[in-house]
């Protein structure tokens, strides 16, 4: 066996907690299973870090991939089911599996081809030309496109100067008569997450002074988040009209090129959603995947925990730099590199990384970087110290 159970805990960083972490993992994987892991192999053979010789920390895609169970579940699939009509024969157990996920029903979920497509057909329900979309500035900028491709005002609402954080106060007050309130959390690109209490706060109140509002809580990367108290609240969209959630299978769950979301919230608020554009379907081999992927806990939880040690040796970095970035709660960071985010973006290119695109209105500022696996990190470090005159 080449990867001892203490070097494991070692690496999980020691201590009561790692240990105890360590042990159930090693309990659910084997050994074995968690070095590929650990190697950033998932359980798809050897994962390039690299689209050609460039080290992608642009898209918040997670280098990593899917865990093993997911690849698992593909190559033991019965293939003499594939292609067998409508709708795909694993569709009804996914849907189950993600409502099952928040003590829903599956007529509380509806599914897209990524979560992308949920936010366009939010916006198509909710706005118009004269209901307003309501979203955070700089938060991600899909619903806002949208919103302007059909017309329908967009009320943007500045993050905390100081924190980058949400200004739910600040959307409170822009939502009275909107058609729909778009909270990212946590939000992308400023990376900072709202506690479930501050959620449920804010969305309560929008409710009473503004009922018809519909409220879309984005919760791409909310698996990544550790702050206490940052949780789902999937269960305000069971209760309440017109409130819902989106997740994604691109980020944690490491499969963005299978195009896989859902949203979950009250059975009238999906199909309100559903019939505003057009979702389409998910495919046979996409459901079997996200069915395999939701049913390892212990791959969520390595996933997590692998991405904060990645996070938090990447952010040290940047500070030790002398770089300030708030506290990250997702896969990337967002930091002040004091000088406009082209000058840096296209000078890490030249040297074969790349990073996030301008994020309007903290473009002249501030950057995003991805964050890929250890090793992808490592070797980006002394191209973005170079760049940023740290060398
Ligand atoms: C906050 C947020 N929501 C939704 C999406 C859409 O992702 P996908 O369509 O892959 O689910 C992204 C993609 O980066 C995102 O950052």
């Amino acid at each position: 066996m080449a990867f001892s159970r203490r070097e494991f805990v070692r690496r999980l960083g020691g201590g009561g907690a790692g240990v105890a972490a360590a042990s159930q993992l090693i309990r659910a994987y084997g050994t074995d299973d968690l070095l590929a892991l650990e190697q950033g192999r998932g359980g798809g053979g050897q994962r390039p870090a690299a689209t050609g010789d460039i080290i992608k920390l642009s898209s918040n895609e997670n280098l990593r991939g899917p865990g093993p169970k997911v690849i698992e579940a593909l190559k033991n699939y019965n293939f003499s089911n594939l292609g067998l009509g409508y709708a795909p024969p694993s569709l009804n157990g996914f849907v189950e599996a993600c409502a099952a996920m928040d003590g829903a029903k599956p007529n509380n979920v509806i599914l897209g081809t990524g979560s992308g497509d949920i936010l366009t057909a939010a916006v198509m329900a909710y706005c118009n030309g004269d209901k307003a979309l309501v979203t955070g500035d700089p938060s991600y900028g899909s619903p806002a496109q949208t919103a302007q491709r059909i017309k329908a005002p967009v009320r943007f609402i500045a993050v905390h100067p100081k924190t980058l954080a949400l200004d739910l106060e600040g959307m409170i007050k822009a939502s009275i008569g909107a058609g729909l309130v778009f909270l990212c959390n946590p939000n992308n690109p400023t990376s900072t997450v709202q506690t479930s209490a501050d959620i449920e706060q804010t969305v309560r109140t929008i409710k009473q002074r503004s009922p018809e509002t519909g409220i879309l809580i984005d919760e791409a990367y909310l698996e990544y988040a550790t702050k206490p108290g940052a949780f789902t609240m999937a269960k305000l969209a069971l209760e309440l009209p017109g409130v819902f959630i989106s997740r994604t299978f691109s980020k944690a769950y490491g499969m963005a090129g299978m195009r896989i979301g859902y949203a979950v919230g009250q059975p009238d608020t999906m199909r309100k959603v559903g019939n505003a554009w057009g979702l389409g379907s998910i495919g046979e081999l996409q459901a079997v995947a996200a069915t395999a992927a939701l049913s390892d806990k212990a791959h969520m939880q390595w996933e997590k925990m692998e991405n904060k040690r990645v996070r938090d040796w990447t952010q040290n970095q940047f500070r030790a730099m002398g770089f300030e970035t708030p506290e990250s709660e997702t896969n990337f960071i967002f930091v002040n590199i004091q000088r406009p985010a082209v000058e840096f973006r296209d000078g890490c290119r030249a040297l074969g990384v790349a990073v996030g695109r301008d994020f309007p209105p903290m473009e002249k500022t501030y950057a995003r970087i991805s964050l890929g696996r250890m090793e992808d990190m490592e070797k980006a470090l002394p191209i973005f110290r170079k760049v940023l005159g740290r060398g």
